[in-house]
């Protein structure tokens, strides 16, 4: 029997509206939320995902400031405009779209970026945060998203095995770490496996729930699903169309085969991308809620 689909583009239109209710009791005392959206250099990838953030901004009621840098920005231009949205109050959450150019250093740049603005859950006091289980510092988006579609899909993930394939600081470790904290929505049996492991099947077969982030074109493949898992594709890979002469979006994940093996699955386009953008958003609204509270 086919797979349950999960639509991320539903769950991640009821996190949105959600989101926007926020922004109408934040503008009831004359506050709008305000994220910085940083593109440095000319990646078309990168400017379609800066473009698609600044559009749902708009969408929400979120004042965004898009800046762009050329692609022979020095460390120091960047260094100093994260100084100045650090210090502009319209300003509540900063992201710097990754990967930026070889020449800037993503860690130092990360590290400038003022904790209580830090969106992206990329900032070293974030990351510590969530690991050790404090809710004060942000979630991060794709793996909180990929979070927020089991529980609103009526999946527990406490006492299953999840099994995380990919050790990214985007998505894999912390998505790892997030599963396995002892809280609602969590509490799993986590096992990630990586570039490093010579037999990811044998692991994946045992998962209840299986997440790939490893961003290699439809790399699960049907016999590595244990019948019945739930399957989550973080993927997003261009791969060439023969039937179209055009590039097709395809997760890591053998979706025609995955689907008939597994109980629920996420498709691509449609699953955990956005989810991505709606936590961002959220993620904006609750550091504007925050410095409200602070002042
Ligand atoms: N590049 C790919 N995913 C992300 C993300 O979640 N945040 C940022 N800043 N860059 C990315």
């Amino acid at each position: 029997m086919a797979a349950r689909i999960i639509d991320g583009k539903a769950i991640a239109g009821m996190v949105n509206e959600e989101t926007r209710c926020r922004v109408r009791k934040l503008a009831e005392k004359g506050r709008t939320p305000g994220l910085a959206v940083v593109l440095i250099g000319d990646d078309p990838a990168s400017q379609v995902y800066v473009n698609s953030k600044v559009r749902k901004c708009a969408e929400l009621g979120i004042y965004s400031d898009r800046r762009v840098l050329p692609v022979d920005a020095s460390m120091d231009d960047v260094l100093r405009l994260i100084e100045e949205l650090n210090a502009d109050p319209k300003v509540n959450g900063i992201l710097v779209q990754s990967p930026p150019p070889p020449q800037i250093d993503e860690e130092r740049v990360i590290a400038a970026i003022d904790p209580d603005k830090d969106v992206d859950c990329f900032h070293e006091r974030n990351v510590g945060k969530l690991l050790i289980g404090k809710t004060d510092g942000f979630r991060p988006c794709t793996p909180y998203g990929v979070l927020v579609l089991l529980e609103k899909s009526g999946v527990d993930p406490a006492g299953k095995h999840a099994v995380v394939i990919g050790r990214s600081n985007i998505v894999g470790k912390p998505l790892a770490a997030m599963l396995m904290q002892k809280a609602k929505g969590a509490n799993a049996t986590v096992t990630v496996v990586h570039s490093g492991t010579p037999d990811i099947a044998k692991f994946t077969r045992d998962a209840d729930i299986l997440i790939a982030a490893i961003g290699k074109p439809q790399f699960v493949t049907g016999d590595m699903i244990k019948p019945g898992a739930v399957v989550i594709d973080v993927g997003i890979n261009r791969i060439p169309d023969p039937a179209t002469g055009k590039n097709r979006l395809v997760g890591d994940v053998n979706f025609s085969e995955a689907v008939e093996v597994a109980s629920a699955i996420t498709p691509v386009p449609g699953g955990v991308g956005p989810m991505t953008i709606a936590i961002l958003m959220s993620n904006a609204v609750t550091a504007c809620e925050r410095r409200i509270r602070r002042a």
